[in-house]
């Protein structure tokens, strides 16, 4: 049977770019099938265009709750037959539509060694705390932001000569690689 896996995002989708660069020829029973995104302008869009990755788009303000949009949502992925959902730069909590029925089948990646510096600015929050190390983190959803079990991390250490900019640059670097690599593992071991 053919893992269908789908991707969410809201922003620039370096990281959808990766994962289906690295994912969609990997194996034939293995199948990038959908991108959902929740802003429509958002660059991630083109990305799967240039692609060829078929895309849904989900206008929230359509809706009279998160609720409803999820059950929009799940409807384009039950009629896709998806089996794995992976978050990248995905901004907005998941609710209890999509996690209760994607149990264990949510998957995040986040730019900061969690449980230090969850949210929307991890890079910028490790930077401006002075810490040495920060990182990369894939994980399983749960309700909270950026929570979650953790499954994987990379540290990137932070130089005293680094800017933002480089330190931003860096993280992407490392997140392009662990987050496609750490999917292989899962399928491969059976996980997801
Ligand atoms: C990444 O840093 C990811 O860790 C975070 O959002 C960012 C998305 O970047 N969750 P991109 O849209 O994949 O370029």
């Amino acid at each position: 049977m053919t893992k269908k896996i789908a991707i969410f995002a809201s922003g620039t989708g370096t990281n959808f770019v990766a994962l289906v660069q690295q994912l969609q020829h990997w194996r034939s029973d293995v199948s990038i099938e959908l991108l959902i995104y929740d802003r429509k302008q958002a660059a991630v869009h083109q990305r799967s265009q240039e692609l060829g990755v078929p895309s849904v788009y989900v206008n929230f303000t359509k809706y009279a709750d998160k609720s409803q949009a999820e059950t929009a949502m799940l409807q384009a992925l039950k009629q896709r037959h998806i089996d794995l959902i992976l978050l990248a730069g995905y901004m907005r909590i998941v609710g209890p539509t999509l996690l209760n029925a994607y149990q264990g089948h949510i998957l995040n990646i986040h730019p900061a060694l969690l449980p230090a510096f969850p949210g929307a600015h991890g890079i910028e929050d490790a930077f401006k705390a002075g810490v040495k190390v920060t990182g990369v983190t894939i994980h399983f959803i749960d309700a909270g932001v950026d929570s979650g079990p953790i499954i994987a991390q990379e540290t990137v250490r932070i130089d005293p000569t680094d800017t933002l900019a480089t330190l931003e640059n860096r993280i992407h670097q490392i997140e392009h690689q662990l987050y496609p690599r750490v999917v292989k593992e899962l399928i491969t071991e059976g996980v997801v």
